[in-house]
């Protein structure tokens, strides 16, 4: 039987007079790929920012993993395991792809910044592991190459891969990708379906937002569709380019 790792109820957020969400209800099975597409300004990214507590809720509820996590700090919901990527890369540009990695890595590492001096083995041990679990996601992402390289120096889609191993390494219990194809070239986007398709049967649990409904189809268990804070659309994958609220709302104008 499939658990709900996130259970998203009701949920609505307001922008002044603007409805960003007006009452959107979505669950997450533990080791399913859920799929959101949408028109622009449909409420996607509000979605995740909601889901991770980036902006606070004017009503409904978010559940992860079992408890309400509707009034956390973002930061405590990282802790509970979400990891999420921003639509322009969350990365440090001037600074190497380690490096990157590593900051990606101290979000969830369980040290504060005096444990150095107070405790200095044990630090270092923490440090010896993250370092570790870094090179790990650097060889599976095909990155060791660019190890010392600034991001900056990178094509954007190796950025964007680096982005993805400093979520990977965090070993978190959910992944959020806000629009993560976005700006890959062809081949750069079957290496990423590729690396999602490889989680998703890894049994990792993840959201993905895209424009590119084919990968969407491809990739994911389930599929929703926002349209103006609402979902208009959640089910299978196949179904949903034949669906006529999605054509007439989404797919019929975006192509
Ligand atoms: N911080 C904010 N302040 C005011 N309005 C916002 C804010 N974030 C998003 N919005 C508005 O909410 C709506 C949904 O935006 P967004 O969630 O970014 O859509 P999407 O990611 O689907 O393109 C848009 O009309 C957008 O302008
Ligand atoms: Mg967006």
């Amino acid at each position: 039987m499939m658990t709900e790792l996130l259970e998203i109820d009701s949920v609505e957020v307001r922008f002044g007079g603007l409805r960003a969400l007006a009452g959107v209800s979505m669950s997450v099975a533990e080791g399913t790929t859920v799929g959101v597409i949408g028109p622009n300004g449909a409420g996607k990214t509000t979605l995740f920012n909601a889901i991770t507590g980036i902006v606070g809720v004017d009503g409904g509820s978010v559940r992860f993993a079992g408890d309400d996590v509707t009034g956390l700090e973002p930061y405590r919901r990282a802790q509970l395991g979400m990891a999420r990527s921003f639509q322009n890369l969350g990365l440090m540009l001037t600074e190497s792809v380690e490096t990157n990695i590593m900051a990606s890595l101290h979000l969830s590492a369980d040290y504060g910044v005096l444990d150095p001096l107070l405790r200095p083995r044990a630090t270092r041990r923490i440090e010896q592991h993250c370092m570790g679990r870094a090179v790990d996601v650097m060889v599976r992402f095909e990155l060791m190459a660019y190890r010392h390289t600034a991001v900056a120096d990178l094509s954007f889609g190796v950025a964007r891969m680096v982005e993805l191993a400093g979520l990977f390494a965090r070993e978190a219990r959910i992944l959020l990708l806000d629009e993560p194809t976005t700006g890959l070239d062809t081949s750069e986007l079957a290496t990423l379906l590729e690396v999602l398709s490889t989680a998703r049967n890894d049994g990792h649990t993840s959201v993905v937002i895209a424009h590119d409904v084919g990968f969407i189809i491809e990739l994911c268990d389930v599929v929703y569709v926002l349209a103006e804070g609402r979902v208009i659309y959640s089910g299978g994958p196949q179904e949903v380019r034949s669906d006529q609220r999605v054509v007439d709302s989404y797919l019929g104008r975006a192509s």
